[in-house]
C-alpha cells in the first residue's frame, strides 16, 4: 500500500472534486426543473460554509453536495433507489468503500418527504441537506418553483385548489397541485426543518421572502394592488 503526504492526499481529493464537478456539468445538460448544475453547486458552496462552522469532514460533504442530484427520483428513476450513478462515479475516482458509503447515506438521506422526511445521523449530512433547503427558498426557491412548475405543466395558483398538509412520502410524491400551494406544502415548512444554527440564520430572511413574495402575488392576484 503506498502512504501519501498531507499535502498529496489534499492534491487528491481537490482532483477528485474537480472531476465530480465536470461530471455534473455533463449530467445535467439541458435540465430546466430547477435541478440544475447551478443549484448542485450553489449547494455545495452553501454545505462547504456550513461545514466549515460545524467543522465537519469537507471532502465527504463536497462529493454529497455535488453529487446529490444525480440519482433523484424525478431525474433519474431507474438509479433513484440504488444511487448507482453516483456510485459509480464514487467507483471510477476509487474512492474508499468507507468514504464511498458515508457519501451514499447522505444522498439517501438529504430529500424533502413531507412528514417522512428524515433527520440526518451525521453532521456532514446534516449540512448537505441544508444547503440543499435552503436553496428551495429566499428568491432561489421562488424562482426554481415556478420553474418546476411550468416544466410539469402545472397551474401558478388556483383558490379552488387548497394545499393539503401534513403529507406523507406518498402523498408529497403523488401530489400535482399548484405551485403556490408548493409554498404551503414545502417552502414555508423548510425553516423548522433545518439541522445546524448557521442555516437557520441564513433562512430567516429568505423565509420572510418567500412570505413577502406570497402576500404580494395573493393581493395582486385579488386585484387590492
Ligand atoms: P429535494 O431537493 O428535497 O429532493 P425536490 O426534488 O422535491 O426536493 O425539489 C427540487 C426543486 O423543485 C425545489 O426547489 C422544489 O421546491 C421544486 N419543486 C418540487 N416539487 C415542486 C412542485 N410540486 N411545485 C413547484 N416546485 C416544486
Ligand atoms: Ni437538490
Amino acid at each position: 500500500m503506498e502512504f501519501l503526504s498531507f499535502s498529496e492526499v489534499i492534491m487528491e481529493q481537490n482532483q477528485v472534486i474537480l472531476n465530480a464537478i465536470k461530471y455534473i456539468k455533463t449530467f445535467f445538460v439541458g435540465e430546466s426543473s430547477g435541478h440544475d448544475y447551478e443549484h448542485s453547486i450553489r449547494v455545495y458552496n452553501l454545505a462547504l460554509r456550513l461545514a466549515t462552522n460545524e467543522k465537519a469532514d469537507s471532502f465527504i460533504v463536497s462529493l454529497a453536495s455535488i453529487l446529490h442530484d444525480v440519482d433523484d427520483r424525478k431525474l433519474s428513476p431507474n438509479t433513484s433507489s440504488n444511487k448507482n450513478n453516483a456510485r459509480e462515479f464514487l467507483k471510477s475516482q476509487n474512492i474508499d468503500n468507507e468514504t464511498s458509503s458515508k457519501v451514499i447515506e447522505i444522498i439517501e438521506e438529504v430529500s424533502f418527504k413531507g412528514k417522512d422526511s428524515v433527520v440526518p445521523k451525521t453532521i456532514e449530512s446534516k449540512c448537505v441537506q441544508d444547503a440543499d433547503r435552503l436553496d428551495a427558498i429566499g428568491a432561489i426557491g421562488v424562482a426554481r418553483a415556478f420553474a418546476y412548475g411550468g416544466n410539469h405543466n402545472r397551474k401558478m395558483y388556483d383558490p379552488e385548489i387548497p394545499p393539503k398538509a401534513n403529507q406523507s412520502e406518498k402523498e408529497y410524491y403523488n401530489n400535482n397541485s399548484t405551485t403556490i400551494n408548493h409554498f404551503y406544502e414545502k417552502l414555508l415548512l423548510l425553516k423548522d426543518m433545518l439541522n445546524t444554527e448557521a442555516a437557520k440564520e441564513i433562512a430567516r430572511k429568505r423565509h420572510e421572502y418567500l412570505e413577502g413574495f406570497l402576500n404580494e402575488f395573493i393581493d395582486e392576484w385579488n386585484g387590492r394592488k
